[in-house]
Order: structure tokens, then C-alpha cells, then sequence
């Protein structure tokens, strides 16, 4: 494999209600993290493999994942871009390509890993998976009055895993400001083109109640 992947997976997961950070959360009796991870493991191209876990978990984040695959675990920050500098800053020499990918999205299939990997190596320095917005979207103002309709057949709800050229994604993050929700914002604000290809829905990032128990039922139907 030619590929690292970074994990960010120190987050808190205030949306999905109290208990322990999110990637720890149990999921069909695993956590998030433990079915992220080995579905990282098993994409082929995928060489090294570097979580950023919540400060207080390094230990146990360790142990954990030891029985599933070789990994580096580091401290996160406090915001996601922060775990993720954190975690490429620890990537050894060799991976050219370095994807980033949500702990969150535990139910990732290990062919979206190589589909996103393949087209970086075919020459695309910033490739994201998507799928197409299915709602209706409205601007809404502060006082909850509906501005106007967005255009929906030119928006995209981007996934992770997000695939970059190592040298692309280090200049982005040295160049970084004010944190945003995704690298790939980085590396258009350097000018640089994001290709994006087809995402998955097992993709979805567990995010709230109502995402866990979809997982949990994906899981026992044989997703
Ligand atoms: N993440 C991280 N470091 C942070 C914040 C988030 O590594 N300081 C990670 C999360 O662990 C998650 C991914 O970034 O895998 C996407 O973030 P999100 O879904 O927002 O997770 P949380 O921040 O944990 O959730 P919430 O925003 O509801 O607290
Ligand atoms: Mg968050």
C-alpha cells in the first residue's frame, strides 16, 4: 500500500447526547473507532494508519485498536483540523498519498477508501466522495423567513474518506486559519482543483441519536 490515512476521532460527540467521546461509543457492542478502523485495514491500499484520539484516551485507544491493526495513536486538539495536523505530522517518510477520514463514518466501505485512493493516484490532487443533495434547500433568515431556494442540482454533501497528494494536504494545513469542517477546505482556499467521485451511503457520518440506530440496524441486516 502507498496510502496513510489519518483518522480524527478526538471529538466529543455533544450531538449524539451525553456519555463518552463518540468514536468510543459502542456500536453493535464495538466502538465506532474499532469498526472504522477495520474497514480502513482491510482497503488494500492503505499502508499506515494514524488516530487522533481524545487526550485523555491515548492509553486506551492504544489497547484497543491493538488487536485490529498496526496503528500510531496521538493526541487530538480541539478542533477537528487540529487532531487532523496532529495526526499528518506524525506520518512516517514512504505514504505519498494521505487520505483523511472520520472516525464518525464507522460503516465506510473499504472500496470507497480505494475508489478515492485510486483517483489521487491517477493524477487528481484533492479528491472527495459525494452524493447528490436530496432535499430542497432554502436560505433562511434569523428571523426563520425563507430568503430564497438554492439551486439543489448543483450542490454536493461531502463524505469522508477525502484523498490528497501528501505535499498538497502539508501546505494546506501550514497555510490554515480559522478552522473549517473539512481538509478539502483548505486545499481550495490554496487554489488547488477538488475532484470529487461518487460516495457511499454507508458513509453516513454518525452524528446524532437517530444515525447510531440506522448503523446499529445496517450492521444487523448485513450492511
Ligand atoms: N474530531 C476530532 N477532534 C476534534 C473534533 C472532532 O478528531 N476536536 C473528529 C471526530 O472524532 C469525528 C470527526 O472529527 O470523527 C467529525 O466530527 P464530528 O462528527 O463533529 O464529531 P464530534 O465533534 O465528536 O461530534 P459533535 O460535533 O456532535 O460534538
Ligand atoms: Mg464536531
Amino acid at each position: 500500500g502507498d496510502v496513510a490515512v489519518l483518522v480524527p476521532a478526538a471529538g466529543a460527540g455533544v450531538r449524539l447526547g451525553p456519555g463518552r467521546p463518540k468514536a468510543l461509543r459502542p456500536l453493535a457492542g464495538e466502538p465506532l473507532l474499532v469498526h472504522a478502523v477495520r474497514r480502513l485495514a482491510a482497503a488494500p491500499s492503505v499502508h499506515t494508519i494514524v488516530v487522533a484520539a481524545p487526550a485523555a484516551e491515548v492509553a486506551a485507544v492504544r489497547a484497543l485498536l491493538a488487536p485490529v491493526a498496526p496503528v500510531t495513536v496521538v493526541p487530538g486538539g480541539a478542533e477537528r483540523q487540529a487532531s487532523v495536523a496532529v495526526a499528518l505530522a506524525a506520518v512516517p517518510a514512504g505514504p505519498e498519498i494521505v487520505l483523511v477520514h472520520d472516525a464518525a463514518r464507522a460503516l465506510t466501505p473499504p472500496e470507497l477508501v480505494e475508489s478515492v485512493a485510486a483517483a489521487v493516484r491517477a493524477g487528481h490532487d484533492a479528491v472527495i466522495p459525494v452524493l447528490p443533495v436530496v432535499d430542497t434547500v432554502k436560505e433562511v433568515g434569523a428571523d426563520e423567513v425563507v430568503l430564497g431556494t438554492v439551486d439543489r442540482s448543483a450542490l454536493r454533501a461531502v463524505q469522508t474518506p477525502q484523498g490528497f497528494r501528501r505535499a498538497v494536504l502539508t501546505a494546506a494545513h501550514a497555510a490554515a486559519g480559522d478552522p473549517l469542517t473539512d481538509d478539502a477546505g483548505l486545499v481550495e482556499k490554496q487554489g488547488v482543483p477538488v475532484r470529487c467521485v461518487p460516495g457511499s451511503e454507508y458513509a453516513l457520518k454518525i452524528t446524532r441519536p437517530f444515525d447510531l440506530a440506522l448503523a446499529e440496524h445496517l450492521l444487523a441486516t448485513g450492511g
